[in-house]
């Protein structure tokens, strides 16, 4: 998708150009789909990422998808959230912000809630803290539709959450407890965008806390068994990563002057059991036979059972409208899982 026209459309709206954007986790999955979308618009941008699960490989990617001349306009900074002094070094001579770096996975937090405490919370505040004191234009950041925990309704909608379900999910909330409050106290708002599942190309398809599309997929192009947690009726809604790149972007031009949470996803659910065979389909177009039934484990402790969003908020006040379905998104990035290197 070519973003250049959201960004193009809010020069319309008084937005000077030239403006300078900020991505914390730019060497993650999501951080470097933002920085190919920015460099490739043109846009100045900053980066911060500690490595911490991002990697060289997905900045060097990049580099090889813009220009040399786009790519000259990317500054990048090897740094740690939980540090003040990185984040303000970072945000220094920043428009906006579009902070993504932390520590996802609901067993990793189940593991080891307190580095994740420490990096999505007091990294987060951190990151807040310099974007208010840089006086930014907008912070956008990544929430979670983990902050729905054991709220049974279904589409979720923003207003209606339940009790978190892990110490990931906690933090998520604390995030957005922030943002609110500094938005009361201190009159700096903004925008936190609740993603459901986002999945495409870059997203790490190794180690124990790997998601499940990359996670299956490269096991079905080695031959590997799959293994669904669960009966694999639990459902998400499986959002590409276009589709969260646009979000963010819509988020950091739009004209609100208050702090506001949004979901960000398709408004589908699919149940693991159909997210397989999808996987299976596209496999087999793309000439990858994979024969084998799935096998299934326990649940895991701490996952939401069921996962769908109501998208009509991001819809009426950012203009969002998801460019892809799942199965487009999954077509889409088929090409990256099959080249990768096997492991
Ligand atoms: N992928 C999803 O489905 C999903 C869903 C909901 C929320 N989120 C949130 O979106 C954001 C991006 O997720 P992602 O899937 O791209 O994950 P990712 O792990 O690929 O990216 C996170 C990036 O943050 C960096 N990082 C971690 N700790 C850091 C620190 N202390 N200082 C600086 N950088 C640090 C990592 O090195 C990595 O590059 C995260 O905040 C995550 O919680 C993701």
């Amino acid at each position: 998708m070519d973003f250049s026209q959201i960004i193009a459309d809010s020069t319309n709206n008084g937005a000077a150009p030239g403006r300078r954007w900020l991505i914390t986790g730019c060497a993650g999955f999501i951080g470097s789909n933002l920085l190919q979308a920015l460099l490739a618009a043109d846009q100045q941008v900053t980066g911060l990422d500690n490595f911490a699960t991002g990697h060289q490989r997905n900045l060097d990617e990049v580099k090889n998808l813009v220009s040399p001349e786009q790519w000259q306009r990317f500054n990048f900074i090897e740094g740690d959230i939980r540090n003040p002094e990185h984040c303000a070094r970072a945000v220094t001579g920043a428009d906006y912000v579009l902070h993504q770096a932390a520590l996802g996975s609901v067993p990793r937090s189940l593991a080891d809630p307190v580095t994740t405490n420490e990096v999505n919370i007091s990294g987060f505040l951190n990151m807040l803290v310099a974007a208010r004191d840089e006086g930014v234009k907008r912070f956008v950041y990544a929430a979670s539709s983990s902050t729905y925990g054991d709220h049974p309704a279904l589409p979720k909608v923003e207003a209606n959450i339940g009790k978190p379900l892990s110490p990931y999910a906690i933090t998520k909330y604390v995030n957005e407890l922030y943002a609110d409050v500094f938005s009361r106290s201190y009159g700096f708002h903004s925008i936190g965008l609740r993603y459901f599942n986002v999945f495409g190309p870059r997203q790490d398809p190794n180690g124990a806390y790997a998601a499940v599309i990359p996670k299956w997929t490269a096991a079905m192009i080695a031959g590997d068994k799959v293994v669904i947690n669960g009966d694999g009726e639990t459902s998400r809604d499986f959002c590409f990563v276009d589709n969260a790149v646009q979000a963010n972007l819509r988020a950091a031009l739009a004209d609100i002057e208050q702090s506001e949470v949004f979901n960000v996803a398709v408004g589908d659910r699919t149940t693991l059991n159909e997210l397989f065979r999808a996987i299976q389909t596209a496999l087999a177009s793309n000439g990858i036979a994979y024969p084998h039934c799935p096998e299934y484990a326990d649940f895991r402790p701490g996952d939401v059972r069921h996962s769908q969003a109501d998208v009509s908020k991001a819809r009426l006040m950012l203009g969002y409208l998801p460019s892809h379905t799942i199965n487009e998104g999954i077509a889409v990035a088929m090409p990256w899982y099959i080249a990768q290197p096997a492991q």
